[in-house]
């Protein structure tokens, strides 16, 4: 049965937002979960709290069947045929690594990224440089912070084999051609790997659409329980990527000195998983799927217009990223001349119950290339309303007025 529901009354499943907890603009970090999110985590603790894959009762039963159902649901939720491309990681960061680490990769060998990467999609090349001699180029950014294709173009070479870019910025909201992207680096013969934790809470991804080899996101950014992310990997590129740790469940026949591995995605989830993530995560999903993508990215342009013009003429204002709202992806990242942000924040959480995030949200390499020491950031989500945006930008005019330099 496909259940349909309205963004409009979405607030009312949030415990958080009917416990008046003020207004929540840090999803970008962490979404809210619903009631129904919520309840298939506790439904796994009271139903079945138990291991899925060794055992032969009932309980250990239905938790495989769950497991099989949120595979079956993740295809259908991203466009593709096999629900046996997702594997279930604790974060994007643990996908990225997977990636990183299991491909192979050696002296001679070259990664490139943007210059805009979150440190998940920056530290692990660093330490495969330190640790094999891989080689990175970094595409540079445009002067809002978009990812430059041009730019891109010109680090690509034979000796590329792998092509690793965030599909939306955590920082400037700019979304990046990913579709063009995979389509120049396979004209290169390199894999592609993206980092899709931004946006996948918050565009329809289609998979299949894009073609990438790997896409790796966190589950907690769109609804689902924390410490819960998921690796897709196209059938073939699995097979061939190392697992990043081997035991229990990730094993065929093995003996002293032999291991088979098990089929994938099993093989990637060596001992025992986070079985009540796994059941939220399929509450999310289901939940997203309700209220439907095309609502959720028409609601969150209207916020983010909203944002810019209340906020047009504040004195010392400056926003980190496009001017133009549409181009922002539920992400606004501002500073106020005067204040640092991590002050911005403290102000707006003390004074007036808002909740945003200060700093360089893991993107050190991109704020200190443009000389910029962070910012504040506000970041939307479904759950979001007029009046959330109208108290913010209040708050924010009133911090600017009275302590900015102006
Ligand atoms: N990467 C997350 C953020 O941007 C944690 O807040």
């Amino acid at each position: 049965m496909v259940v349909v529901m309205k963004i409009a009354t979405a607030r009312d499943d949030f415990p958080t937002l009917r416990a008046g907890k003020g207004v929540y603009l840090d999803s970008a970090c962490q979404s809210l979960r619903p009631d129904s999110v919520i309840e298939a985590i506790t439904e796994y603790y009271t139903e079945c709290p138990t291991c899925s894959g060794r055992s032969v009762h009932g309980m250990a039963a239905a938790v495989s069947v769950r497991i099989d159902e949120t595979r079956e649901t993740l295809a259908g939720f991203f466009g593709t045929d096999d629900p046996n491309c997702y594997v279930f990681t604790r974060n994007c960061t643990e996908g990225l690594n997977t990636v990183a680490y299991g491909l192979g990769l050696k002296r001679g060998d070259t990664v490139v990224t943007s210059d805009a990467e979150h440190n998940s999609n920056n530290i692990p090349w660093i330490m495969l440089a330190e640790a094999s001699g891989v080689g990175r180029r970094m595409s540079v950014s445009g002067e809002d912070g978009e990812f430059d294709i041009e730019s891109f173009k010109e680090r690509m070479g034979r000796d590329v084999k792998l092509v690793s870019v965030q599909h939306c910025s955590n920082v400037t909201g700019c979304v990046t051609p990913v579709k063009a992207v995979a389509e120049i680096a396979r004209d290169f013969g390199a894999k592609v790997l993206i980092d899709g934790s931004q946006a996948a809470p918050h565009l329809k991804v289609d998979l299949d659409g894009i073609d990438a080899d790997f896409y790796s996101l966190s589950v907690h950014k769109m609804l689902g329980p924390s410490g819960m992310g998921i690796l897709y990997g196209k059938e073939e590129e699995l097979m061939r990527l190392r697992p990043l740790m081997f035991g229990g469940g990730a094993a065929g026949r093995t003996g002293y000195d032999t291991a088979e591995l098990a089929p994938v995605p099993d093989r990637f989830e060596a001992g025992l998983q986070d079985y009540a993530g796994i059941f939220g995560t399929k509450a999310a999903l289901d939940y997203l799927s309700a209220i439907g993508f095309d609502a959720i990215v028409a609601h969150e342009r209207e916020l983010m217009r909203l944002i810019f013009s209340e906020l047009e003429d504040v004195p010392g204002l400056s926003v980190v990223g496009p001017s133009d709202p549409d181009r922002r992806c539920g992400i606004y990242s501002f500073n106020i001349d005067g204040l640092m942000s991590h002050d911005i924040a403290m102000i707006l959480d003390n004074a007036d119950a808002i909740m945003i995030r200060s700093g360089m949200h893991c993107a050190h390499p991109f704020f200190g290339s443009k000389g910029v020491a962070g910012s504040a950031r506000a970041s939307t989500y479904l759950y979001n309303n007029g009046s959330d945006i109208r108290r913010f930008a209040s708050a924010v005019r009133k911090v600017a007025e009275q302590l900015g330099d102006h």
